[in-house]
């Protein structure tokens, strides 16, 4: 079924087991509900919405900053700020732009590529390494466990394991140390008098993993195949320069890869159902964005659009700290790609299939272009 006409049901259904609570959960289909849920913090928590306190065994961290509730939220999300102010965000213009260029330069030879794997996820990372303060060599260590796990295979529960393991060993090697970056920041800095417990920085570190490479990689790898679908959209990017920001904004806006949810704390109404405290609610950026109250004829792609209602990056408290992050890098990397692979198309025989769930992404976008030498590192 078409994402528009779901508008067409119920605004607010109640959906049985799902992977995100297997006592069901309720729907939200309409922008405003949606963004009411998150900007009611009264009613509704974030606390244990990633569910993996009941996938892991002895893991009882919350995944900080998205879990945490007031008041705590408040002190994380200030120490969070500085490391995404504009100026940072700018200063690493340089180091993103040779990243995804040397992504390019690999790819660029071969006349043709499946760009999610072999491109999208390592140019994402590469704003993120900076910010974090780990290595870019590292990147293949990093990026499978986000990428593995919201793909959500078999072994979804043992990544995890992995990944919780993984973050344990770097919370213990940055825990004292001098090392620059915001994983090694957070290690070391007391909140309310304390530094944080190993559980704190484990979920600190894995939501951090969890939140700023697939989504970015995902979203790049929509942004691909809109141009790749389209010439007349690549020779105008091309030829217009300028119009690569309004661009990224429709394709965040059309493209919007978060699905995140709540639990209620007190009963509440919405719209006309009365939600009982700890009920599940399910909050599909897709479907705020894709509502025609809130954009018309929300299905179309369209450069022009001007304003929009998007609730790509969410809203209230929890908004997400690195939509500039991903805006920055999804500029850049358009911009490179066009300009060393001017021409690039998805062959007629390449199964597109898309996984949906907490991230929706292409699982694979394969490329075909003429080979290119181009981009210079
Ligand atoms: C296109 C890329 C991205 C999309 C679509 C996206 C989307 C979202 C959404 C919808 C939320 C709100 C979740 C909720 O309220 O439950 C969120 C929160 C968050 N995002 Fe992003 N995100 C992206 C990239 C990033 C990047 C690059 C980073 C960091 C490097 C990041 C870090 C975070 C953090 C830390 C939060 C939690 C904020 C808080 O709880 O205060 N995100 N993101």
């Amino acid at each position: 079924m078409h994402l528009a006409q779901l508008h067409d049901g119920e605004p607010v259904e109640f959906i049985t087991s799902n992977v995100r609570n297997r006592h069901g959960s309720w729907l939200l289909k309409r922008e405003v509900d949606i963004r009411s849920v998150m900007m009611n913090t009264d009613c509704f928590t974030s606390h244990g919405i990633s569910g993996f306190d009941q996938i892991i065994e002895n893991f009882d961290g919350l995944l900080i900053p998205t879990e945490a509730d007031l008041p705590e939220h408040t002190a994380y999300r200030s120490f969070m700020t500085p490391a995404f102010a504009p100026r940072r965000i700018a200063e690493m213009d340089e180091v993103i732009r040779k990243r995804v260029r040397q992504v390019i330069a690999r790819v660029g030879p071969r006349g043709g590529c499946e760009f999610m794997a072999e491109a999208a996820y390592y140019m994402a990372i590469a704003p993120w390494c900076e910010i974090m303060g780990l290595d870019y060599s590292e990147a293949d260590r990093w990026i499978r466990f986000p990428v593995g796990i919201l793909q959500y295979n078999d072994d979804r529960a043992e990544l995890m394991a992995e990944m919780i393991e993984a973050a344990r060993g770097l919370y213990r090697e940055l825990k004292g140390s001098d090392r620059e970056g915001l994983l090694a920041a957070f290690v070391n800095t007391p909140f309310d008098g304390e530094v944080p417990s190993e559980a704190s920085a484990i979920g600190f570190i894995v939501f951090m993993l969890i939140a700023g490479v697939d989504t970015v990689g995902a979203t790049l790898g929509f942004a691909m195949r809109q141009m790749a679908m389209d010439k007349v959209l690549r020779t105008r990017l091309r030829s217009h320069p300028a119009d690569v920001a309004p661009f990224v904004e429709e394709v965040l806006r059309r493209y919007p890869v978060v699905a995140t949810n709540r639990y209620v704390k007190k009963d509440v109404k919405v719209g006309s159902v009365t939600m009982k405290a700890g009920d599940n609610v399910i909050l599909p950026m897709s479907m705020a964005n894709s509502d025609p109250a809130a954009n018309a004829c929300p299905m179309a792609f369209d450069v022009e659009r001007g304003r929009t209602r998007t609730m790509t990056f969410g809203a209230g408290m929890h908004m997400c700290i690195g939509s500039r992050v991903a805006r920055a890098l999804l500029q850049i990397a358009v911009e490179e790609w066009l300009l060393a692979i001017p021409d690039f198309e998805i062959p007629d025989d390449a199964p597109l299939v898309a996984r949906v769930g907490d991230v929706i992404a292409l699982t694979a976008l394969p490329l075909s272009y003429p080979i290119t030498s181009a981009a210079t590192v």
